[in-house]
């Protein structure tokens, strides 16, 4: 049987841990996470090992970052199932707050980030979220004190916010990103894959299939609002309420007319019955 991580309910306790590996000349990775952990959450535990001794894993539903209208009641929760992922992976640590211990009584401060969480597309359709996002995370990242975070490219923007974050509250936890893990077709995994019915489930490698074969098309020279105007008539054809599909700069993620503005990240988002999908694909 792998050994289990220890398990952290309060803040305290994970940094006298933290502070004693530290102690010890030990680097500490923190991976923030809502649970529902699949391969996708395991390959930032994973990644973090060429950067650090030991890693903690974060499980919170952070209910700060939903809106009234999505889905933080029904978030798949699986505790003991995460851990046995955990063990596996052979994480040290897993830093598992309850509500009270991240926001008591008179907690009353917020973290507005601007630039890229004003990109104009994540932001458009949940307004709030990125508000509650970097919230969240300036406090996971003060928590812990770790030497080094990491995060999926799979949210491409909150990867964004959050370096912009780190970058401009002067944190010192180095941030990382890290390539988004996909099914055998190419769908992203993503614990809401779940929500997916099986026709559903069938019909949602359309993404990838899109973002790959239009990534394609724009670097063989094709002009890219023609590529993306033909994307997103795939995606609504197949069945999809389509939120975005964008080409932007993968780093500012300013719009993007054409490779000459630099390198391009094509993003897109879209609903699939109740259920919504984000991905990304790098035009390179
Ligand atoms: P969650 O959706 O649980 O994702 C936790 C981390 O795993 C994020 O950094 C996310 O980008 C990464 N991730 C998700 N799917 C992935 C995949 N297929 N491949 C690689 N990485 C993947 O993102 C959040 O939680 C929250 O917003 C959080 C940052 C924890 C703040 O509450």
């Amino acid at each position: 049987m792998p050994e289990m991580p220890l398990i952290f309910r309060e803040i305290s306790a994970m940094r006298q841990k933290v502070a004693q590996w530290r102690a010890a000349g030990e680097t500490v990775a923190l991976i923030p996470t809502m649970g529902a952990l699949h391969a996708g959450h395991v390959s930032l535990v994973e990644a973090s090992r060429a950067h650090a001794r030991r890693a903690i894993v974060s499980i919170f539903v952070n209910p700060t970052q939903f809106a009234p209208n999505e889905d933080f009641s029904a978030y798949p929760r699986t505790f003991d199932a995460d851990l046995a992922k955990l063990a596996e992976v052979g994480c040290d640590g897993c830093f598992a707050p309850t509500p009270g211990e991240m926001y008591p009584q008179g907690f009353s401060t917020q973290v507005i980030p601007g630039g890229p969480a004003l990109a104009g597309l994540e932001d458009r359709f949940r307004p709030d979220h990125f508000a509650g996002v970097a919230q969240v995370v300036a406090k996971l990242l003060n928590q812990a004190q770790a030497d080094c975070a990491f995060f999926g490219e799979k949210d491409f923007q909150q990867l964004a916010v959050i370096r912009r974050m780190a970058a401009d509250l002067d944190m010192s936890t180095r941030i990382f990103g890290v390539p988004t893990r996909r099914e055998t077709d190419g769908l992203a995994m993503s614990s809401r894959n779940v929500y997916l019915t099986a026709p559903e489930r069938a019909l949602a490698v359309t993404l990838s299939r899109v973002l790959r074969a239009s990534a394609e098309t724009i670097k063989a020279g094709a002009p890219v609002n023609e590529v993306v105007a033909r994307a997103s008539r795939e995606i609504e054809a197949a069945g999809f309420a389509l939120d975005y599909f964008e080409a932007r700069n993968a780093d500012s993620l300013a719009p993007a007319a054409s490779l000459a503005d630099g390198p391009i990240r094509l993003l897109v988002a879209a609903r699939l019955g109740k259920t919504r999908l984000i991905d990304n694909w790098a035009v390179e």
